[in-house]
């Protein structure tokens, strides 16, 4: 691929002005590394419009000069999806200066927010409103809503909610030529062939670019009840969810896995966290119940109750319930800090994994049984959403790893655990699509069918590769590209 060229620089940045164009070296800089720092890009220019109309300036321009686009939020893909490519011959489009909340409406349960604002910033406006957006997740200081809907993501709350899909009420985007689907009306019943939104969500803006999207609100929170509980293994953690279910039903917010040895990492590494049970377990689940009707049960009571029986039934080693909001968040950042205390730890490879719910427990053992054996010295650690058959399933290096470990002594071991995924009936990609990280692993095991017909739409709809190139699709399905 060319470099982008210079009459097409300059018809940009007069289109955008200064605060929609830079070619500063500084300002570039931050976006062109992932947030786990193993992919790295080159751009000459980051693009940033202010509306909807100047994204589609910028989409016809970039169609007409042959230019690739990289969308981009905040930046805190988990798999290089929003990275440009190292030849430096795409332009960053960010989406972050489309901020606005364009509207909150509780009696529908409808907000309407552009593809820039960050999540958390998302929770707050609708909670000014007595609503609640109920997706979350550990990046919701950086993640934004065109990213969220471009990767279908997932995170702690997804046992109740489901992920960005079923929350995803409408979008709004631009297309590769540049023309505008205005698909915000968040109609209930729309039957009209191919759903565009849904092949958007996900599409990790390889399709269009989201510019904004409707989301589903839901009723804030009166109260909630989070408890740390040490179990024996994922085995009796599934149970204690099933007897959760059982008795507590939609009232289950969050039931997340957590491993002895990733909630050492956390206390190692993150300031101010400490453990909330004493004695050592080897597994550990976080459980949040809430309600938002004061005739329900309350909460903490009903927690208790359920804990009690688990306790009763063998279910659990030892509980407890935080006392106050300030010890529920920080239950809950144990859980969401995670990935960043692994970062600081050293290298690792991340699998982001399902196999059907039922089969999870036998697969985390016995996977880090064989991973561990095959690949003597590596840590395994696997935790999160083991309600949803989803976990994070991460290799971290022996001690004293060369730098490049994940691409020489450790470049055996996605591929490995990858296929015992496969022979598992699971995904190997169940809550932060496949990126630039995924790429030849989805090709060499995705079937046939689903290949043709991830190239077939991306040749129809973006024939010359221009949006978000080397992501999602491999170039060489695309039967049309040039
Ligand atoms: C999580 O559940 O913590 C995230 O999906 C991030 C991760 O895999 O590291
Ligand atoms: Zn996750």
């Amino acid at each position: 691929m060319n470099a982008p060229s210079p009459e097409l620089l300059e018809k940009l940045a007069q289109l955008l002005g200064p605060k929609g164009y830079t070619a500063d070296r500084d300002a570039i800089a931050p976006w062109l590394t992932d947030w786990r720092g193993r992919f790295h890009g080159e751009s000459v220019a980051l693009l940033s419009p202010a509306n909807v109309d100047e994204v589609a300036a910028v989409m016809r321009l970039a169609g007409e000069y042959g230019a690739p686009l990289v969308p981009q939020g905040g930046n805190s893909s988990m798999v290089g999806g929003a990275t440009p490519p190292a030849d430096g011959s795409a332009l960053i489009l960010s989406l972050r200066r489309m901020n606005r909340v364009r509207s909150i409406s509780p009696a529908d349960g409808v907000v309407v927010a552009e593809a820039g604002v960050i999540l958390a910033n998302l929770h707050d406006a609708v909670a000014e409103q007595g609503m609640r957006f109920p997706l979350t997740l550990g990046g919701k200081g950086s993640a934004t809503v065109g990213g969220l809907v471009s990767t279908n993501a997932g995170g702690t709350q997804v046992l109740r909610f489901g992920t960005m899909r079923a929350l995803t009420l409408g979008v709004e985007a631009i297309l590769p030529d540049g023309a505008r689907f205005d698909g915000l009306n968040p109609l209930k019943k729309d039957n009209r062939g191919y759903d565009i939104r849904h092949l958007l969500v996900g599409a990790e803006g390889t399709l269009g670019v989201i510019t904004a999207a409707s989301l589903r609100l839901v009723p804030a929170i009166l109260d909630r009840a989070v408890g740390w509980i040490g179990v024996d293994g994922p085995h009796q953690a599934l149970k204690l969810l099933r007897l959760i279910e059982g008795r507590a039903g939609d009232a289950i917010e969050g039931f997340e896995i957590v491993p002895a040895d990733s909630l050492a990492l956390v206390l190692r590494h993150i300031p101010g966290t400490r453990a909330p049970l004493g004695g050592d377990h080897p597994w550990h689940v976080l459980v949040e119940l809430d309600r938002s009707d004061p005739a329900a049960q309350a909460p903490a009571a009903q927690l208790e109750g359920l804990l009690a029986a688990a306790l009763n039934e063998g279910l659990c080693r030892d509980a407890t319930i935080a006392t106050s909001e300030a010890q529920a968040e920080a239950f809950w950042k144990l859980r969401d800090s995670i990935s960043e205390a692994e970062r600081a730890q050293g290298p690792a490879l991340q699998h982001d994994i399902s196999v059907p719910v039922a089969a999870m427990p036998d697969f985390m053992l016995s996977a880090a049984e064989t991973i561990r054996s095959a690949y003597p010295g590596v840590s395994v650690s696997a935790y999160g959403h083991l309600g949803d058959g989803n976990v994070h399933f991460h290799v971290r290096a022996p001690e004293n790893p060369p730098a490049d470990w994940q691409k020489t002594a450790g470049a055996a071991i996605s591929p490995h655990v990858h296929d015992l995924v496969v022979a598992a009936g699971g995904s190997i990609s169940a809550e932060h699509g496949i990126g630039q990280m995924k790429l030849a692993e989805n090709a060499r095991l995705a079937d046939p069918a689903r290949l043709m017909a991830l190239g077939a739409i991306k040749a129809a709809l973006d024939p010359k590769h221009l949006l978000n190139p080397g992501k999602l699709v491999p170039l060489a399905t695309d039967r049309t590209a040039p």
